[in-house]
């Protein structure tokens, strides 16, 4: 079985999903808030800004970012997308996304990238509908520590192929420049079961290695340049 069937057998399974932590629980609350504010202090989203964001399962993201735009959450399940509390869902594959080129501000991808079996091929989709910024979240492929933890765990298997350097060249291939990228977030997964005062008290220090994501906000190429020219004028 590929990654990308591995991965769907267990979000296809509504009763696994829904007993997984809500998007309101603490734990979750500590996995997605450092990466909402490193978007926030690189992109001015205001509720004017139309967003994209693929894969959002049952919402750990889509909750805290709703606020602050015009969010439409999409998954390619339609049961994991029950849980996701967002007004505007709609079920979708990254590989095939049903809308027109340049039809969103900001892409957003969480954690998807590395259950699909063509992440190049997914980020071309993603650049194709963004007029202007993509911003992708992708488990740290270079710890160790992480890889250890997912031995047992084969739908997690696509992790290790996500080094720096391979997230680095998909953006690069696709002609997104990085704007920002950083190891991001304590080592733990919102659903191990670590209780939030355990968490909270984790050490931590930006940009480490040893962080369990990586974050990179780009620009398309073209919005890019044409926004420097614009400058130069
Ligand atoms: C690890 S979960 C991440 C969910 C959410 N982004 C988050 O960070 O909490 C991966 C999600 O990707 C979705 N997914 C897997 N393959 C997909 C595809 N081809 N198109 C869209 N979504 C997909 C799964 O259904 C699942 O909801």
């Amino acid at each position: 079985m590929n990654i990308e069937n591995k991965a769907r057998k267990f979000y296809d399974c509504f009763n696994k999903v829904k007993r997984l932590r809500k998007y309101d629980h603490p734990v979750v609350k500590a996995h997605v808030i450092d990466k909402i504010n490193f978007i926030k202090e690189n992109i001015e989203l205001s509720k004017t800004t139309k967003v994209l964001e693929v894969g959002a399962g049952n919402g750990y993201f889509s909750h805290y970012l709703e606020d602050s735009c015009d969010l439409l959450a999409t998954d390619v399940n339609k049961e994991t997308l029950t849980l996701n509390p967002t007004k505007n869902k709609k079920v979708c594959d990254v590989n095939k996304l049903p809308f027109k080129n340049n039809s969103f501000d900001v892409v957003t991808s969480f954690d998807i990238l590395h259950h699909v079996n063509n992440p190049e091929r997914a980020v071309k989709e993603i650049t194709r509908v963004s007029k202007k910024y993509v911003v992708l979240v992708e488990p740290n492929g270079d710890n160790i520590i992480q890889r250890a933890i997912f031995l047992p765990v084969p739908r997690e298997w696509g992790i290790n192929r996500f080094t720096t350097k391979y997230f680095k060249n998909i953006i690069k291939k696709n002609r997104l420049k990085i704007l920002e990228f950083e190891h991001i977030g304590r080592l733990f997964t919102p659903n191990m079961p670590l209780p939030y005062a355990f968490i909270k008290k984790m050490p931590y220090s930006k940009s480490s290695q040893l962080n369990f994501h990586n974050i990179a906000i780009c620009v398309k190429e073209r919005a890019f340049d044409r926004k420097s020219k614009e400058q130069d004028l």
